[in-house]
């Protein structure tokens, strides 16, 4: 089977749907690849590149789309494309099904089965095709590289002869992918990040990043299916806006990303909190195309209102397309892997595969979109309440007073006797051999796991100890039994130490890049 690439031709479209790297994948997989010249150019992929790596350059569109039996584009395909390619082929592109009613029913009168890419659902397994994750991931990235471009100050701060410079504070509303991203590189840039999501599971992955997690009173959790969030009621909203306009004398930079599948992306950055910000300020608002999350938002457009510039740019992955391409080119070289078991050059449509079925919107002249809910969230499942079952208290077991009396007296009086009868030696021994049981049991239960490496070392040390006072005793004394405990005791010891090194070498390999 043949798979085609043409160059995209959706105004500012920079990226490409295969790589030089991806067109050997796909080889790999029993594929031909066509190429449409230039097709890579914007993303800075030369034609040289993709014949070395064994795809066949067509001259045109007409000549690559002709012979497809696979389609891979970014953006969806225009009519005049749509007509050039063969009735039976499979078209593979960012497709968005729930706004393009009509163009699936194009797709099935002409009996191409159509994959859309933002289709594929979240879940662990469909990650690495997660098309969409990927681009918000850089759209993220960019959003702060544009709103760095636009600011006219640092975003660390530093102390210089000329002056004190405040670092720049950052607020990114929404923590879903593009947020995390952006809470990413700001932080790594120096800003003092703050972030406000509805769905307080993000919380942990906000701080975990260095931003502070913004929180408001009303407790409401915004969690809807498949890892995404749901609309929320009006009293959370209201409470959201109480917060925003107080950050909004605050911050310089506001990173808006707030969005819910299906719906007009929520107004959140009102015309007065831009009001509020200091001139030179800048709102990046990632959420455009859907009509965007601040008031003054315009798609494709930079406004700037009161001093403060508002960014609505739709395609921010298409301005690191070298990137972009790279990772959405992989994403569907993972897709097709999934559709070709038998890596043999011809693709299976299987229902039965949960990444497939969501992002097929038609199949054989029918259109399938929107697909069944996938049956595994991306979201941790919620904890149930646990069932509260009264228990009646036990009465706590105290050991008698004369018992423990009793208990103390045995022991002192058998200590007394070992005194009496046992060699002077041994009672030093064993005082330290009973003060060491101790203290060691006290720090070992009352180190935290975060000092359990340092803890490592002292034993190391300790075990050390022990093997230099067992090997002085191997046959110093010409007892059998004291030569077998000396041996034993170096073994144990040597456990311990080598055991540590081998955990240790363990731990830092998960540090290593
Ligand atoms: P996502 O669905 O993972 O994240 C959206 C986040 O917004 C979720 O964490 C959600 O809980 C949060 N949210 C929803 N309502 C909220 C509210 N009222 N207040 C605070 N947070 C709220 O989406 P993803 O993949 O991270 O993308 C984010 C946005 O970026 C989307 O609008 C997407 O279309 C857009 N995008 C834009 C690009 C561009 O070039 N401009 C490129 C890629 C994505």
């Amino acid at each position: 089977m043949i798979i085609a690439i043409p160059k995209e031709t959706a105004p500012g479209e920079s990226r490409v749907a295969a790589t030089p790297a991806s067109v050997k994948r796909l080889q790999s997989l029993g594929f031909d690849v066509v190429i449409e010249q230039g097709a890579g150019e914007a993303a800075s992929f030369p034609d040289a590149e993709y014949e070395q790596a064994g795809a066949k350059l067509c001259a045109n569109a007409a000549e690559c789309l002709s012979q497809a039996g696979i389609v891979l584009k970014v953006q969806q395909p225009t009519d005049a494309e749509l007509d050039l390619i063969p009735s039976g082929a499979t078209l593979v592109a960012f497709l968005k099904p729930a706004q393009n009613e009509a163009l699936l029913k194009k797709f099935a009168d002409k009996n191409i089965n159509a994959l859309a890419v933002e289709s594929i659902p979240r879940i662990s397994r469909a990650q690495k095709m997660d098309a969409l994750s990927s681009m918000a991931n850089i759209a993220g990235y960019r959003a702060v590289i544009e709103a760095a471009h636009e600011f006219g100050r640092f975003f660390t701060g530093q102390i210089t002869a000329a002056g004190k410079i405040p670092p720049a504070k950052v607020l990114v509303i929404g923590a879903g992918v593009a947020g995390l991203s952006a809470i990413g590189t700001a932080k790594s840039m120096g800003a003092i990040v703050r972030a406000f999501d509805t769905r307080p599971e993000v919380r942990e992955q906000v701080e975990s990043m260095g931003a502070e997690f913004l929180t408001v009173e009303i407790e409401e959790d915004g969690s809807g299916t498949g890892g995404y969030a749901k609309q929320m009621s009006k009293e959370f909203i209201e409470a959201e806006m109480a917060l925003f306009r107080e950050q909004a004398k605050e911050v310089d930079i506001v990173i808006t990303t707030a969005l819910i599948p299906g719906k007009p992306a929520p107004k959140l950055w009102l015309a007065d909190m831009v009001e509020t910000m200091a001139e030179g300020s800048v709102v990046v608002d990632l959420a455009a195309e859907m009509g965007g999350n601040c008031d003054f938002t315009e798609a494709d457009k930079k406004v700037v209102k009161s001093g403060v510039t508002i960014l609505g740019y739709t395609n921010l992955a298409s301005r690191a397309a070298t990137q972009s391409s790279t990772l959405y080119a992989t994403n569907l070289c993972h897709l097709l892997t999934d559709m070709t078991p038998e890596k043999n050059g011809e693709i299976v449509i299987n229902f039965e595969d949960e990444a497939v079925r969501g992002a097929t919107v038609v199949k054989e002249g029918e259109i399938t979109w929107p697909p069944p809910a996938p049956k595994i969230s991306a979201a941790p499942p919620q904890k149930k309440p646990e069932p509260q079952i009264e228990v009646e208290p036990k009465p706590e077991k105290k050991s008698s007073p004369l018992s423990l009396v009793a208990f103390w007296a045995v022991a002192g009086l058998l200590l007394l006797a070992l005194g009496k009868s046992a060699p002077a030696d041994f009672v030093a021994h064993f005082t330290v051999f009973v003060l060491s049981i101790f203290i060691g049991w006290q720090v070992i239960w009352n180190v935290s796991h975060a000092l359990h490496t340092p803890l490592m070392s002292v034993t190391n040390a300790i075990s050390g100890i022990v093997i230099i006072g067992a090997l002085l005793q191997v046959g110093a004394t010409g007892s059998f039994l004291v030569t077998v405990m000396a041996f034993i005791a170096v073994l144990f010891a040597s456990i311990n130490i080598f055991g540590g090194f081998f955990v240790t070498h363990r731990m830092l390999k998960m540090f290593r890049r």
